[in-house]
């Protein structure tokens, strides 16, 4: 029993179903050859009619620098919660209750190292090193997802970051798989499988508890009633106080509005609760039907800004933790620049 495998999210039109359509759509972009702009072409005018082509911009073409230092920062505090989400999720694998869970989380876990790579890798394009992005990162100068501030109390916790914050994720980057910048597109819609696999995995875990005993069924319960709000503020702030969206949709970096997202996520989970047996914490969600999506309750926008500013349960540690585990890296760090340098004077040796 998976999270999307009775809402027909497989099938065509469903999540992944999208991801399939994007990846098909970003190989016909790349057949249709527009050729290098001439050399009296006003670059500008180029740049929109490619954005206007649904074509994709690559790294050797020119960009406004506003869309070069946007990407430059969405991208990195994307990499950046791939690399500290794997904190909240860590703390259970030493714990998991059996080897399969433990070998299952390890490698969720791991992907979401991977994902971090590919994040920084694809800012890596924009003119910026990875070394600086982490330096950002540890200053605190750039930010990472709000959702990984908050702690993982139980073994259920793991069961709801999986099926509700990976949830959130897949229905926020699935649109990104249509990014207008070629190398966010493409990590996009590798990244959108495993995160698939992800909410499966959480989702299974919940579904098996709620189905356990009374004791293993409050526990997912709690999960959820900790979980539901925190990963609805995924979504960022309400539209009407979201302030980078009007660019980035004229740019085609995003496609959907936080608060179209979050409706389409919250009108998703509802028939997944019930098939859970688990009830959403909300009294007043219900089917409209003049709307055909359901009415819920908005998550607390000023809790939202407050964990985002620094102040939530779990800034501190995380941030301790990652500078620490960054200070304790250097040793590999600097064997693999000593590496790379020693294979750099061989080939010079040899040629
Ligand atoms: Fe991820
Ligand atoms: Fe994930």
């Amino acid at each position: 029993m998976y999270g999307n495998d009775f809402s027909g999210e497989d099938a065509p039109g469903g999540l992944l179903g999208e991801v399939e359509a994007a990846e098909a759509a970003l190989r016909a972009a790349a057949e249709r050859d527009r050729g290098a702009p001439g050399q009296d072409v006003d670059l500008a005018a180029y740049f929109a009619e490619v954005i206007d082509a649904d074509q994709k911009i690559e790294p050797r073409d020119w960009m406004p620098e506003a869309y070069r230092r946007t990407l430059i920062r969405q991208i990195a505090q994307h990499a950046h919660s791939e690399i500290i989400g794997m904190q909240p999720e860590g703390n259970w694998i030493s714990r998991a209750p059996s080897l399969k869970r433990k070998a299952i989380l390890l490698a969720k876990v791991q992907d979401e190292a991977g994902h971090g790579l590919y994040l920084y890798a694809a800012a890596e394009t924009l003119g910026i090193s990875r070394d600086e992005l982490v330096d950002l990162l540890l200053e605190g100068r750039q930010k990472y997802s709000s959702i990984f501030n908050y702690p993982t109390l139980t073994w259920a916790d793991v069961g709801a970051i999986g099926w509700l914050v990976d949830g959130a994720a897949i229905v926020n980057q699935v649109p990104l798989c249509r990014c207008s910048y070629g190398p966010y597109a493409r990590a996009m819609i590798r990244v959108c499988k495993e995160e698939s696999f992800h909410q499966r995995q959480g989702y299974e875990i919940l579904h098996t508890l709620a189905h356990g005993t009374p004791a293993q069924k409050a526990m997912a319960q709690d999960a959820l009633d900790r979980w539901w709000y925190p990963s609805l503020a995924m979504f960022g702030p309400p539209d009407s106080d979201s302030t980078h969206s009007a660019q980035s949709m004229a740019w085609k970096i995003k496609r959907f509005s936080n608060d179209e997202l979050r409706q389409r996520f919250v009108d998703m989970c509802v028939g997944q609760a019930e098939v859970l047996g688990l009830t959403i914490p909300d009294p007043d969600l219900r089917w409209n039907d003049e709307r055909q999506a359901y009415d819920f309750t908005q998550p607390d926008y000023d809790e939202l800004m407050r964990v985002i500013t620094g102040d939530g349960p779990c800034n501190r540690q995380r941030m301790e933790h990652r500078r620490r585990a960054h200070a304790e890296g250097a040793w590999v760090r600097e064997a693999a620049a000593a590496y790379a340098a020693k294979q750099v004077s061989k080939e010079k040796v040899a040629a």
